[in-house]
């Protein structure tokens, strides 16, 4: 009798959009700005507003990070009309903590020109979404595919790793941004939403960064990455440049309860946002000069790794009632009212240990 070959699961390049699909349909995580498979089949449509704000923020955190942070926005400022009504100051001391405030500015002027452009509704297609503030090639590619089915490639980081790792790309990704986009794009399917969501799921779950789960993976069969001995050696790590490292001093004043705090100018890093005054931020660590003369202790240094360099900052403590020319008391215990960068907060927390 004739032997059957055992199955052959050749590599190919084209993704199965299908397979992916029924596998969401199993396994969609359930966020709370996204409509379920199930509920899409339907005919429910998502929120282009939560799906906006949803993917500004993803930029920046984890979902898990983004739960909390969503929940605060839409609680106070349901529609995109309450965004843009909405102090820009509020708006960035909702968004202290999650960093790269050009982002929260840019959140709301895109609030605003979609209230003043497009009487408060999101357009449709990702050609006029990528004309609003904030909003470039990812996010008007993900509104437009989530919320209105365009069939558009959106490919974020996750993305990225599972094309990579899917066609056993030897080069870092970042030289082979064209060949993902083409090989997601030919893929595509009438679901394009619910597509484009299940191949960000895979790369969260699935093949996440530094765990795969091969046997359980809709795209396994065609696989290249899991033919090669190790599906985890994709995608090949980039050769990284080293960061520059900056130093400065920062300086925690305090009273009876009260810190001293200010703005910071209106431009360039962490423009406008609030800040322990402070020495500038040198290549090399410079001596420090006090605002003032008095009984300053050193509490300890912080380390902070912003995109583009290190930073460490020396922090000193002084009890005074004596302020500087500009800047506010804020009360220790209602900080979070204050639009504080994390730099600042680690800044405060190391400033607030100890005697002052
Ligand atoms: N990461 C960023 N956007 C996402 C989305 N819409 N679904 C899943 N993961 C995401």
């Amino acid at each position: 009798m004739a032997q059957t070959a055992p199955a052959q699961h050749s590599p190919s390049s084209a993704i199965d959009a299908q397979a992916v699909l029924a596998w969401y349909d199993r396994h969609a995580r359930l966020l709370p700005w996204r409509v379920s498979p199930a509920d899409r089949a339907r005919g429910v449509k998502p929120n282009p507003y939560f799906v906006w704000l949803s993917e500004i923020m993803l930029q920046q955190t984890t979902i898990a990070a983004v739960r909390k942070y969503f929940a605060a926005f839409t609680g106070l400022w349901p529609t995109v009309q309450d965004l843009a009504a909405a102090p820009l100051d509020d708006v960035l001391v909702q968004w202290a903590g999650l960093g790269y405030y050009a982002r929260a500015r840019n959140l709301h002027a895109c609030a605003v020109a979609v209230v003043e452009r497009h009487g408060g509704v999101f357009p449709t297609g990702a050609a006029a979404l990528r004309d609003l503030p904030g909003i470039g090639d990812y996010t008007s590619a993900a509104i437009a595919a989530i919320c209105h089915d365009e069939r558009v490639a959106v490919v974020d980081g996750n993305v990225d790793r599972v094309v990579a790792r899917y066609l056993a790309l030897e080069r870092p990704v970042r030289h082979e941004k064209p060949l993902v986009r083409a090989t997601v794009q030919a893929a595509v399917p009438e679901r394009a939403g619910d597509f484009a969501q299940a191949m960000m799921d895979l790369g969260a779950t699935i093949c996440a960064p530094r765990r795969v789960n091969c046997l359980i993976c809709p795209l396994e069969p065609g696989c290249a990455g899991t033919r090669k001995a190790n599906p985890l050696a994709f995608p090949v790590p980039p050769v990284k440049a080293e960061k520059p490292h900056r130093h400065g001093h920062a300086f925690v004043i305090r009273d009876d309860g009260k810190v001293f705090v200010r703005q910071r100018g209106p431009k360039g890093m962490l423009a406008k946002m609030t800040e322990v005054p402070g020495s500038a931020w040198t290549d090399t660590a410079a001596v420090v000069e006090f605002p003032f003369a008095g009984d300053w202790r050193e509490a300890g240094t912080v380390e902070h790794t912003f995109t583009h360099f290190h930073l460490t900052l020396r922090v000193w403590t002084i009890a005074t009632d004596q302020p500087l020319d500009e800047g506010w008391w804020a009360d220790e215990t209602r900080l979070e009212e204050e639009a504080l960068p994390s730099l600042f907060r680690k800044v405060l927390k190391v400033g607030s240990v100890g005697e002052v």
